[in-house]
This record gives structure tokens, C-alpha cells and sequence, in this order.
């Protein structure tokens, strides 16, 4: 089983989209082993997307993210990291599939509701940044037979 790091960034949370994204990684047999609500300091904005630290939209990145509560998870499951990338969508919302998370509910890049991590490497580095492994939960999902062969 593989762990990514999903995040409901503040617009997600304002326009009330928790429950919806939440919804659609569980029916999808992912689970959630570890949740909270934050407001992200700038510190901690600066690690999580310090590779983009370079370019020209960090500073707006970086207001955009700390402008208001965010709903951060693990999420544990077969190919969660890549299966998580599917359904969030392109970065760019306008070229985002119908389906997707961004191509359902978001126009803009700057806008865009959902962070997913985009590699194993990213996804252990954002995990360790949000949570304490005392954080991560263990636990079954009933019919867990009905969505892994074995
Ligand atoms: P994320 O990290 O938030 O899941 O998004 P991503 O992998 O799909 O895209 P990434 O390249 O990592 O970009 C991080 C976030 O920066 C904003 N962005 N703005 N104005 C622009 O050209 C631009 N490009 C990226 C987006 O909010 C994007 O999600
Ligand atoms: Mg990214």
C-alpha cells in the first residue's frame, strides 16, 4: 500500500468542497488515515512548495495557501499517489478533464481546490512536514475484499 499527501487548499474550503472532495476519495476505496483542519503558517507554505521557489507565481502561491484554513490528509491505497493525481486533474483547471476533481470545480491555476503529492519522494517529504507518524491511523475499511482482489 502506497501513502500520498491530499490537501483541500482555503478555496476548496470556503466554497464548501471538504465533504465533496472527502467523498470522492472514499467511494474511489482510498482511505483516510490521518486528517486536519489548519491555517498554514508562511513557513511551512515555503517548505511544502519550496521547489517553486523560483518561480515567477511563488509570492501568489504562497498568499493563496495561507489566506485560509486547509483541509490536509494521508490517504493510503494502491497507487494512492498516482490514482490521487487522476482525480485531482491537470494544474490548470481550463485543461482539467470533466471528472477530475479541478475539471469539476475550479477555472484558475491560482485556484485550483486540491493539492496532491506527485511523487513517492514528495509524498514522504509532505507527509512528514504535516503530520506526526503517532498522527497516521491504523485501521480496516469493512469490504475492503470488495475493492483488492487479494
Ligand atoms: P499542487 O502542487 O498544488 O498539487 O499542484 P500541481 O502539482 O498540479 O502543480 P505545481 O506545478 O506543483 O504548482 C503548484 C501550484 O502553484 C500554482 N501555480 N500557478 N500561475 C501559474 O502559472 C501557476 N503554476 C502553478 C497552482 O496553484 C499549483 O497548484
Ligand atoms: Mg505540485
Amino acid at each position: 500500500m502506497e501513502r500520498s499527501f491530499l490537501m483541500v487548499k482555503p478555496d476548496g474550503v470556503a466554497r464548501g468542497l471538504v465533504g465533496e472532495v472527502i467523498s470522492r476519495v472514499e467511494r474511489r476505496g482510498l482511505k483516510i488515515v490521518a486528517m486536519k483542519m489548519l491555517r498554514i503558517e508562511r513557513k511551512l507554505a515555503e517548505q511544502h512548495y519550496g521547489e517553486h521557489r523560483d518561480k515567477p507565481f511563488f509570492s501568489s502561491l504562497i498568499s493563496y495557501i495561507t489566506s485560509g484554513p486547509v483541509v490536509a490528509m494521508v490517504v493510503e491505497g494502491k497507487d494512492a499517489i498516482k490514482v490521487l493525481r487522476t482525480m485531482i486533474g491537470a494544474t490548470n483547471p481550463g485543461e482539467a478533464a470533466p471528472g477530475t476533481i479541478r475539471g469539476d470545480f475550479a477555472l484558475e491555476v491560482g485556484r485550483n481546490v486540491v493539492h496532491a503529492s506527485d511523487s513517492p519522494a514528495s509524498a514522504e517529504r509532505e507527509i512528514s512536514l504535516f503530520f506526526d507518524e503517532s498522527e497516521i491511523m491504523s485501521y480496516s475499511r469493512a469490504g475492503e475484499e470488495w475493492v483488492y482482489e487479494e
